[in-house]
């Protein structure tokens, strides 16, 4: 059963329709790729996914329920779903451990020792112990986005997304989180990444969902793409031509 879907979601900005009756599945368990060139429309995507925007029509279900049901549980779902955006969104004013313990604290009401125990496990894991305690701005891209993974683990979600997770990271790097994001399918995280980096796509999943013009222009293996016969801009963008 899926555990996100979207029905002929639609989006205009200003007067330009962004999202053009998208439909698309999410299943329990399954690393979902969405590619697709700068300005398609991916982060408006994720945050109607996310429920900080609103599509001006179609529906998103999360678990068979509608999101903007009157009775939907906006907090549930919140806690359920954690969100790595670009850039990473760390708070520059907390060091790396208290940005992992503000949501526990505050939105999970873990106790403060308990919350650090939580953060520092997941740290540990993603070999981050030893910057616990420093800022931001003292760690590299690859290091903050290490931390602005944990904080989306510690809280357990069901889902996480990433919105172009590796756009500030050097070709190592980007091959480092990508292994970083495949390892979390062993902890039964379902996953959906956004991004325009074909290396990182072809990295995580041998399939890709491809949007382009706010549409969903195809969807298949990476060869089938970069041998995509009608569409020359699919050709480009996975260097077939
Ligand atoms: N608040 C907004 N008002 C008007 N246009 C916007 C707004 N936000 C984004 N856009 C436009 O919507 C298009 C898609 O943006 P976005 O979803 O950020 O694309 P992507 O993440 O794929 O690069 C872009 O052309 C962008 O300029
Ligand atoms: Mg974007």
């Amino acid at each position: 059963m899926a555990l996100v879907e979207l029905n002929n979601v639609s989006k205009t900005l200003g007067n330009k329709k962004i999202l053009d009756s998208i439909s698309l599945t999410i299943e329990a368990g399954e690393v979902k790729i969405i590619m697709g060139p700068s300005g398609c429309g991916k982060t408006t995507l994720l945050r109607c996914l996310a429920k900080l925007d609103k599509p001006d029509s179609g529906d998103i279900l999360f678990h068979q329920k509608n999101i903007h049901d009157k009775n939907f549980n906006t907090l549930e779902f919140r806690k359920k779903v954690g969100f790595v955006f670009q850039n990473y969104a760390l708070y520059r004013h907390l060091n790396v451990t208290d940005n992992i313990t503000l949501a526990l604290r505050k939105v999970f009401n873990m106790s403060p020792a308990r919350a650090r125990d939580k953060a520092l496990d997941e740290l540990e894991k993603l070999g981050m112990a030893p910057h616990s305690k420093k800022y931001p701005s003292q760690l590299s891209g690859g290091q903050q986005q290490r931390v602005a993974l944990s904080r989306a683990l510690a809280t357990d979600p069901e889902v996480i997304v990433f919105d172009e997770p590796t756009s500030a990271l050097d070709p190592l790097m980007t091959c480092e989180v990508g292994s970083l994001i495949g390892s979390l399918h062993g902890r039964k995280v379902t996953i959906l990444c956004v991004t325009h980096d074909v290396r990182l796509a072809e990295q995580l999943s041998d399939r890709v969902t491809f949007l382009n013009h706010g549409r969903i222009a195809a969807e298949g293996s990476f060869k089938q793409l970069s041998s995509s016969g009608s569409d020359a801009d699919i050709r480009r963008f996975f260097g077939g031509e």
